[in-house]
């Protein structure tokens, strides 16, 4: 294991770190977090807004009150808000998020938020961020923050891959990247990971919710796969072994997930993920929607 974790949403129990999982009983979905300046700030799904809850500790999140930052009539975006996730982009702390329209899942696009210098600042609508050549459903947005650029890493269907005989809605879902040229423009798309493993393609085929994790000078993304709706939701893991995250190729995939659903100890199975990193910098951790 690379990574302490914290559940938002399960019945593990850890004491001794300071606090007892689960964070959230309900509304716990699709979390993220960050540590700044004293305070940590978790986001996860809430369907029709977007709030962020702070307190100087873990513990403290379960019951510090969430500020809502946004919410919108407007109906290409108003609704099915999910996986909103905090980055410092461009001088600016931004947010990051998939909505659609009323009444159906098919047009999830990523949208982003423009704050201030504190994460708690008045966020603006900003844009919705067209993928170029592909301007198709893509979810789970986060951005990998390199030296030399920052990569928009989304969700989305492949139109290139076959569904399996007999069941044409089973497409692939797959984990794709692109070239950030600003905080809501990016260059074309390059599909870096699709559900290749037995235990990517349990339920339905999907690789989804991608998160970065920067570990000892490497590089690597944590991501979720097979179906979200039941107990084989897992964790795989990528990690960057080139130079350029634009090349397919420079992206291994470990063959095995990384966390799953261990039953006999209580441990749900893991979803939609993101890492943090503690206080002083040292730790690595996990924020997870257990299922
Ligand atoms: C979950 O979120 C919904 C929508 O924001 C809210 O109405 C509800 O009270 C929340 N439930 C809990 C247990 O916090
Ligand atoms: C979405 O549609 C439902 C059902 O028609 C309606 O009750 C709800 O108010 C709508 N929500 C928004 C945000 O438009
Ligand atoms: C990203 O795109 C910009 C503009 O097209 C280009 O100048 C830059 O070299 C690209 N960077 C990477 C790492 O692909």
């Amino acid at each position: 294991m690379l990574w302490k974790s914290v559940a938002a949403l399960s019945t593990l129990a850890v004491t001794a770190l300071g606090f007892k999982n689960p964070l959230k009983d309900f509304n716990g979905s699709d979390p993220q977090m960050q540590y700044w300046n004293g305070n940590y700030y978790l986001l996860t799904t809430t369907w029709t807004h977007i709030a962020i809850t702070t307190s100087p500790t873990l513990e403290g999140l379960k019951t510090a009150e969430p500020k809502m930052v946004h919410s919108s009539d407007d109906p290409s975006r108003c609704c099915n808000l999910w996986a909103p996730e905090l980055h410092y982009i461009d001088g600016n702390w931004r947010i990051y998020y998939t909505a659609g329209t009323n009444g159906t899942f098919d047009n999830q696009f990523t949208h982003v938020l423009k704050g201030g210098q504190d994460p708690l600042d008045t966020y603006e609508y900003e844009d919705r961020v067209v993928m170029t050549g592909r301007d198709v459903w893509a979810i789970d947005s986060t951005i990998l923050q390199m030296d030399y650029g920052n990569f928009l890493i989304y969700s989305s269907w492949d139109p290139n891959t076959p569904p399996p005989p007999g069941k044409a809605d089973d497409r692939d879902q797959c984990l794709y990247i692109a070239n950030m040229t600003s905080p809501t423009t990016v260059g074309r798309s390059v599909k870096i990971s699709a559900p290749t493993y037995d235990w990517e393609t349990v339920g339905t085929r999907v690789n989804e919710g991608a998160a970065p994790l920067y570990h000892g000078g490497r590089t690597f993304l944590s991501y979720s796969a097979a179906g979200c709706a039941g107990g084989e939701y897992k964790l795989g893991l990528l990690e960057l072994v080139g130079g350029n995250p634009m090349n397919a190729c420079d992206w291994k995939k470990y063959p095995e997930p990384v966390f799953s659903a261990n039953k006999e100890d209580g441990v749900y199975a893991p979803g939609h993920n993101a890492n943090f990193y503690s206080p002083d910098g040292k730790e690595t951790w996990n924020v997870y929607h257990a299922i």
